[in-house]
């Protein structure tokens, strides 16, 4: 529980039950909500099992693969989260597993990043000289510690460490670009978590990743094409039930991790613009952070 902010979870493509109300989770109403930077997607007052009351947004749209990643306003939708008061983001993302022991359906608590994005706005702080912060823990260790423990009492298979690199799509990767990956550290390959989780700090919010596999990455292991499948083929029946199976667990997950989130966690993320304040750069008020675009 956050004693002066409130939880928000967004939904990545992996998820859309959650939506459906499915899993405890019951969705009260929704609407976009204008910032400086665009609309956001509509942010849904809902409740996680248990009661516990959260904002909710999809980056995808509400009924299928409407907004694909590289056109996701990730600044809107920071922005109009902090706006109704939200300080702690956890983040769904189904994700390829670039690391051939991740079997598809395990759940994956990601410690670090690498952005290969190229097209995206990835700051708040386009004309000014803000925003030079340290990414050392580039998601909140408090939040990943209360997933981690969340995911150990249930039971799931997990492991509390990984390295996801973030690519535009919309195409999928080659193998010889996750061959690369992996030489690099990388252990799954997703589309979303960059820039939303560098937004998420420059607005001085806890984020952190709930991601699970959903396929293995190209080149990990042979699959034939097919043409009239998800992803033309990459996960097997079997594996595709394996990570639904997986996406069921998601609102469970999440509310036991939002009941261990302790409001005095030690974490740096909601000070993370503090020398700005002290240096008289920046007020209190996040809004007056940045010039508004010219309408
Ligand atoms: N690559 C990129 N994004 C993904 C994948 C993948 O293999 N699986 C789920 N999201």
């Amino acid at each position: 529980m956050t004693a002066d902010g409130r939880c928000a979870v967004i939904v990545g493509s992996g998820a859309w039950h959650v939506l459906r109300g499915e899993g405890g989770f019951v969705l009260g109403p929704g609407a976009p909500r204008p910032t400086p930077f665009g609309s956001s997607r509509p942010i849904f007052e809902a409740h996680l099992p248990g009661g516990r009351p959260v904002l909710l947004l999809t980056r995808h749209g509400e009924r299928g693969y409407d907004v694909g990643a590289w056109a996701v306003n990730y600044r809107a939708n920071l922005w109009a989260l902090k706006d109704l008061g939200a300080d702690l983001v956890l983040a769904t993302c189904a994700c390829g597993g670039i690391d051939p022991a991740l079997a598809v359906g395990t759940f994956v608590l990601p410690h670090d990043l690498i952005d290969k994005t190229t097209r995206r706005p990835r700051t708040f702080f386009e004309a000014s000289g803000l925003g030079v912060l340290r990414h050392a823990e580039p998601f909140c260790p408090a939040a990943r510690k209360a997933l981690a423990e969340a995911l150990a009492e249930a039971g799931l298979p997990h492991v509390d460490a990984g390295v996801c690199v973030v690519t535009d799509g919309p195409r999928l990767e080659t193998p010889a670009e996750i061959r690369a990956f992996a030489a690099e550290g990388a252990t799954v390959v997703g589309m979303t978590l960059a820039p939303e989780f560098a937004l998420a700090r420059e607005l001085e919010m806890c984020y952190a990743p709930l991601a699970w596999v959903v396929n293995p990455a190209e080149g990990v292991r042979d699959r034939p094409y097919r043409p009239d499948v998800l992803f033309e083929g990459m996960a097997t029946e079997a594996e595709q039930a394996s990570a639904d199976a997986a996406a069921a667990r998601v609102p469970a997950v999440l509310a036991a991790a939002v009941d261990r989130l302790a409001p005095d966690r030690s974490c740096h993320c909601r000070s993370a613009m503090q020398r700005y304040r002290d240096d008289g750069r920046i007020g209190d008020d996040f809004r007056t952070w940045v010039e508004r675009p010219a309408p």
